[in-house]
């Protein structure tokens, strides 16, 4: 079967291989099935393996997108007497935040510039003059702007003041390598569809094993959205407590086939060269980008807009998405910017591609000569 590739370059779901795609296509399955069980456990333990040892972690799978689980996590691990540090500094920090008001979980906020790094010691201060911080919750690759967050040293400054640390790392899993052990972190969010390149439908939260177990006694919040009463369900059964989405399983399973084949690192060294073939040809258009190199994710980019009345975003939009490119609003407060991400199974052929139909744009709209 030929199945038409499209080129997406927004920042997930991501552009997947044929061979993910067509492992959707399986016998119809029950998902109680003890064949389907060990789908997901296969899942489950590879996704725990990509960032850390088996024995003290595990993963816990949730159908729904990647929200899901930062929800999940945010309403199951923190007790009424406890409290959360949140940094915002974008789009998915704000999220966090608007979670934990939902369930009135007692939260102090530390707003960061969404372009520039974290403010460590500023971080520490807030740390030190809050009374009962029992967690501390944060974005490692800011989606909004493509800002990457020194998870390492906020996990080493969590580490000292003995607070549990929550990372959504939906955008890094998977591509920008994690070892939950070595940056202290408790649990870790990430989605079928973005780097591990399968399809929507599956949230995880890799979880420090011991933590977890000791949030057995809160009480739950959310009965769809619980993290240890998914955890100790699917440790006794192999299933998840409602119906799972079947055929994304299928698809995840494939997809981590082919992560193991590429490696980690070896996703990353792909993606940065479709990422510094971008920055080349933009530099060659004229076109500037909000984060620097040096704090860079390397895995979405924020282009400031053409300075010109003859631009208009969705003009623009329309024009690549008949030539196969779908690209992303920016998002950003303060800022006219578009986005570019270069995850899924692209390269930097298909980004040089995408700098002549931009190029184009540019001309057509007097932008350039
Ligand atoms: C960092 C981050 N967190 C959370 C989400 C939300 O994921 P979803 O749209 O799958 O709910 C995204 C989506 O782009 C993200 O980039």
């Amino acid at each position: 079967m030929k199945i038409t590739r499209n080129v997406l370059l927004n920042p997930g779901p991501a552009t997947t291989t044929d061979s993910v795609k067509l492992a959707q296509a399986v016998p119809d399955i029950c998902p109680r099935e003890q064949e389907f069980g060990d789908l997901m456990e296969f899942c489950a333990t590879e996704i725990t393996k990509f960032v850390g040892n088996t024995n003290d972690y595990a993963t816990v799978l949730f159908g729904g997108s990647g929200t899901a689980t930062v929800e999940a996590i945010l309403n199951s691990v923190i007790p009424d007497s406890g409290k959360v540090l949140i940094i915002d500094n974008g789009a998915y920090g704000k999220r966090m935040c608007q979670i934990t008001s939902v369930y009135k979980i007692p939260t102090v906020i530390y707003e960061s510039s969404s372009i520039e790094p974290i403010n460590l010691n500023a971080l520490e201060d807030l740390i030190n003059s809050t009374e009962g911080l029992t967690h501390l919750a944060m974005i490692h690759h800011e989606t909004t702007t493509g800002l990457l967050n020194d998870v390492t040293s906020v996990g080493a400054i969590c580490k000292k003041h003995n607070i549990s640390f929550i990372v959504d790392s939906m955008s890094g899993f998977a591509a920008i390598p994690v070892d939950m052990k070595s940056m202290n972190i408790d649990y870790l969010a990430a989605s079928s569809n973005k780097n591990i390149q399968g399809m929507a439908g599956i949230g995880f939260a890799i979880c420090n094993k011991a933590a977890l177990e000791s949030t057995a006694s809160i009480p739950m919040r959310s009965l769809y959205l619980n993290l240890y009463a998914q955890y100790a369900y699917f440790e006794k059964t192999h299933q998840t407590r409602f119906t799972p989405p079947v055929q994304t399983f299928y698809a995840l399973k494939q997809a981590i086939v082919e992560t193991h084949e590429e490696t980690i690192e070896g996703r990353y060294a792909r993606y940065t060269k479709s990422w510094e073939t971008l920055l080349d040809g933009l530099d060659t258009l004229g076109l500037e980008y909000l984060i620097d190199k040096e704090h860079h994710s390397r895995i979405i980019t924020s282009i400031i807009e053409p300075n010109t009345e003859t631009y208009d975003f969705n003009e623009m939009h329309d024009y690549f998405f008949e030539k196969g490119f779908t690209i992303y609003p920016g998002k950003v407060n303060n800022y006219d910017t578009f986005r570019i991400s270069n995850i899924g199974q692209i390269d930097y052929k298909d980004i040089k591609d995408f700098l002549k139909v931009l190029k184009a744009y540019l001309v057509k709209i007097n932008y350039i000569q």
